[in-house]
């Protein structure tokens, strides 16, 4: 096994029901909280007013920030850390997906940050600049809406400079939320698109630590395949009967489990992230439609890199029967299964159901190398990708 050390102080608040100890919970931390949420969030109305209630009975005041949109933007970021200090607020909720909550951690720490926000999201590599990641945040209280970031038990912030086009992340341990109220009964108004796509989201976040990252790493092998089994098993049956509660809850721990450090302790790497990411910051696309669209096709490009690993995801995952076969057929149909199941859910596994041709990859290419390759000129993963490999993989998934 690989040196790592390991920390992670989030409290979960786990169950249905439980967002109605958001005001208990609040008072611990502060007594005037702003709450982050979407510009768009006529579907959460209910849900805020029961926050609110809650946080008026124990006598912590809500200042609201309804600014973020989908791919959260820094000028978000900039607004909701102007309303926080004018408002003196001390403590931050964020409700919502991904967006939502990733943002309301960049607000905590940006409060006390000095000099040009962008410079502490910490995975850009092109600056001249010092990039310093947050030192200080305020006590953060995490309601998650949506099952796949993780963000609710994990230290990173995910967020896209409009002026530059670019999506990168940030993280540091100030940015791990105090409190988490996960509460699956709030994920049931989730659209199904979305629902899918939160699932692809999921499992990209396990696939691409058992398929880029350590060699020896039997245990991590295990969950992460525990976790790509049990959203196999339950978003079809959330898909079908969206109140399933059993498998909203399942979902929702599932995509926690994936990203709060258990499945990889120690460093972490997610390139198909970093390729995903440039989807979304040119056309907007859904961050787990993003990722339904490049992990078939960077499985295709890579399988042979890492072939014993591809074989284990075929036979463990798929169950694919290995006799009178070579490794590589084994692993081939483990992913044509993976790519059939991806179909199966409804989520895109092309460019071009998304309406992206051959003419843009040129400068996808060059924006997954200037945000997010090393000082060695490669994009981390196991082995290192050239800027070739990253074309290739573009080239694939048209
Ligand atoms: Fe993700």
């Amino acid at each position: 096994m690989e040196k790592f050390e390991f920390y992670n102080p989030v409290h979960i608040i786990f169950g249905v029901g439980q967002v109605s100890r958001v005001g208990q919970e609040a008072e611990l931390l502060g007594k005037k909280a702003l709450i982050v949420t979407y510009k768009e969030h006529d579907f959460f109305n209910e849900l805020l007013d029961e926050v609110e209630k809650s946080l008026s009975a124990c006598e912590v005041e809500m200042v609201p920030f309804f600014g973020v949109t989908a791919n959260p933007k820094m000028s978000e970021v900039s607004q909701g850390i102007d309303v926080s200090k004018t408002n003196e607020v001390d403590l931050v909720i964020g409700l919502g997906g991904g967006s939502a909550m990733d943002t309301a951690k960049l607000i905590a720490a940006g409060i006390f940050y000095h000099g040009d926000l962008w410079d502490m999201v910490f995975s850009r590599h092109d600056n001249t600049r010092e990039v310093v990641p947050p030192q200080k945040a305020l006590p953060l209280l995490m309601i998650p809406t949506l099952p796949a970031t993780g963000s609710e038990m994990n230290p990173t912030a995910v967020i896209t400079n409009e002026k530059t086009q670019e999506k990168s992340y940030t993280w540091n341990q100030c940015l791990y939320p105090k409190v988490s109220i996960v509460d699956p009964s709030l994920t049931c108004s989730l659209p199904q698109f979305q629902t899918a796509c939160a699932g692809a989201d999921t499992i990209s976040h396990v696939l691409e630590f058992y398929l880029t990252g350590y060699e020896d790493a039997p245990l991590n092998n295990r969950i992460q395949e525990g976790v790509i089994l049990t959203v196999m098993e339950e978003l079809p049956k959330v898909l079908q009967d969206q109140n399933n509660l059993s498998a909203r809850s399942n979902l929702q721990w599932s995509s926690i489990v994936a990203l709060n450090g258990w499945s990889q302790p120690g460093d972490g790497w997610t390139p198909m992230h970093q390729l995903g990411h440039v989807l979304s910051a040119r056309h907007n696309i859904t961050h787990g439609a993003s990722l339904s669209i490049i992990m078939p096709a960077w499985m295709k490009r890579f399988y042979k890199t890492r072939l014993d690993r591809y074989v284990q995801f075929g036979e463990r995952v798929f169950n694919v029967d290995h006799k009178n076969k070579t490794q590589e057929k084994v692993a081939l149909e483990g992913m044509e299964l993976f790519e059939a199941f991806l179909e199966k859910i409804n989520v895109p596994t092309r460019l071009s159901q998304v309406g992206i041709n051959e003419e843009e990859i040129d400068s996808f290419t060059e924006d997954v190398v200037r945000v997010s390759f090393g000082s060695n000129g490669m994009l981390r993963s196991r082995p290192p990708v050239t800027r070739q490999g990253v074309e290739e993989v573009y080239l694939l998934a048209l």
